[in-house]
């Protein structure tokens, strides 16, 4: 195995493989996902490999190559599991990080854990990686990875990238770690951001609480023997694979299966679709409320609207997430008892994950698509409804606070905190001319289509240098 010939190694928390066990015997199969689609081109070409965790306790085995993708396990017991995957990193950081809209949970036992691990992953990515080479490290689990690398090989090059929102300094005080992680990111050479607000509270985290100087949108680092690094900190808004989420679209299987959802929900006039992992910070609960009210008050009604939310498990052994779902269950009980009828339900629920064409199927028949969240590094969903929408029309009701709201300015802009806002704001998308909804598409349409994962990626590399 040519493991220490790898001239791009990508460090990322899950591995982009799945893996199942039969009989004591392991197989594996590609699992998609728009970061392994964008960096594939470039790993082949350039001989790289993908480090991570495989997604069970215990796995352990030899790298993999699948369709020529050479992937590296990183082994976790169940305990780094617990603590490191499920604690730490989404129950302190995962909530610190998106505004603690639930409270973010210190403990000891789980930073350790998290250093632990993350000791492990950066100890996989030094042995891979060829002399020079360059390591990209991904996200907010292994944010003590870029130093380690660099201190066990200071000959490659660094980069991270943070998919989720950078908290602002009056939070991030509260992480009894917060030097330790801000010095853990500074191992890299360069640190990407989804928003410019997102690198501007992490160049102020590091000003007041790490006392180093910042100049533009570089930190200055101490090195060995009175040197200097200079870290650019700045925003590489995240994409998605745009062409193939618009081919897709345009296949006649997924266009005629538009067509049988908009027949099988009754043909109303107006479908409202919302679809997000099952997460407290996607604001399910806020887009539910404002669509009780409306119904209750007369101004939407059923059979002439209906409402579609998908759900996809996540997370489900962290507790607030056990919470969320018995408050969201509850209220889609609500929903469904109180407004609707044996032939046509008020809200249909999936707690599920749909496959890809399933997913544009969808895309193609809401007439209206809800992405409400209360914080979002960049919402992908809302970017693959706009790349979906080959026929030009539908409307987006998009979350201000959402990294893709920088963005998509042409949506349907909304404050999801300000629930007769959001009332309001759904009923504009309800009564959207079609005249209107093609303008505004054709302009979210143009920024999509023109800036795919595949350009992300590669301004991200060629920032990073040598690429
Ligand atoms: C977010 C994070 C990713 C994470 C994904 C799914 O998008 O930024 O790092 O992989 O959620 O969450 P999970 O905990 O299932 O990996």
């Amino acid at each position: 195995m040519p493991q220490t010939q790898l001239d791009l190694v990508v460090v990322a928390n899950r591995l982009p493989i799945d893996v199942s066990c039969e009989g004591g015997q392991l197989s594996y199969g590609r699992s998609p996902g728009g970061l392994v689609t964008a960096l594939e081109p470039v790993l082949s070409q350039r001989g790289g490999a993908w480090v991570g965790w495989p997604g069970a306790p215990d796995l352990a085995f030899d790298p993999v190559e699948i369709d020529g993708l050479l992937s590296i396990p990183v082994s976790l017991s169940q305990l780094e599991i617990c603590n490191y995957y499920e604690g730490f990193s989404n129950a302190t950081l995962w909530p610190l990080y998106h505004d603690v809209i639930t409270p973010p949970k210190y403990h000891r036992e789980w930073h350790e854990a998290y250093r632990a691990v993350n000791t492990k992953f950066a100890t996989a990515a030094a042995e891979a990686a060829a002399p020079g080479a360059t390591v990209w490290v991904h996200d907010y689990q292994l944010q003590l990875v870029p130093a380690m690398i660099k201190q066990l090989r200071p000959d490659v090059r660094v980069g991270f990238f943070n998919h989720i929102p950078f908290p602002p300094e009056a939070l991030f005080a509260q992480l009894p770690w917060r030097r330790e992680i801000l010095m853990g990111l500074l191992g890299a050479d360069l640190i990407g951001f989804q928003r410019a607000q997102d690198a501007g509270n992490f160049r102020s985290c590091v000003r007041r609480l790490a006392g180093l100087t910042t100049r533009g949108r570089s930190v200055r680092v101490p090195g060995a023997g009175g040197t200097w690094r200079d870290v650019l900190c700045t925003a590489f808004p995240i994409s998605i694979d745009s062409a193939a989420v618009a081919a897709r679209a345009r296949q006649p299987s997924v266009q005629a299966r538009a067509r049988e959802i908009r027949a099988e929900l009754g043909n109303p006039d107006c479908i409202l679709f919302g679809v997000d992992r099952l997460d407290y910070t996607k604001g399910i609960a806020h887009r539910l409320k404002a669509y009780e009210e409306l119904l209750r008050e007369g101004r939407l009604k059923v059979p002439g609207v209906a409402m579609v939310q998908v759900a996809s498990p996540s997370r489900d052994n962290v507790s607030a997430y056990q919470t969320l779902r018995d408050d969201v269950e509850t209220t889609v009980g609500r929903i469904a008892g109180d407004f609707g009828s044996l032939s046509s339900p008020a809200i249909h629920y999936l707690h599920q994950t749909q496959d890809a064409d399933e997913m544009a199927a969808l895309y193609l028949a809401a007439d209206v698509m809800l992405v409400t969240a209360l914080r979002d590094g960049m919402n992908l969903v809302a970017k693959e409804y706009v790349a979906s929408r080959v026929d030009g029309a539908g409307a987006l009701v998009l979350s201000e606070f959402t990294g893709a709201a920088d963005e998509l300015r042409q949506a349907l802009l909304v404050n999801p905190h300000d629930i007769d806002g959001l009332k309001a704001t759904i009923l504009r998308g309800v009564a959207m001319p079609p005249k209107e909804q093609r303008r505004r598409m054709q302009a979210l349409r143009r920024r999509v289509m023109d800036h795919d994962v595949a350009a992300w990626a590669s301004g991200f590399l060629a920032a990073l240098g040598g690429w």
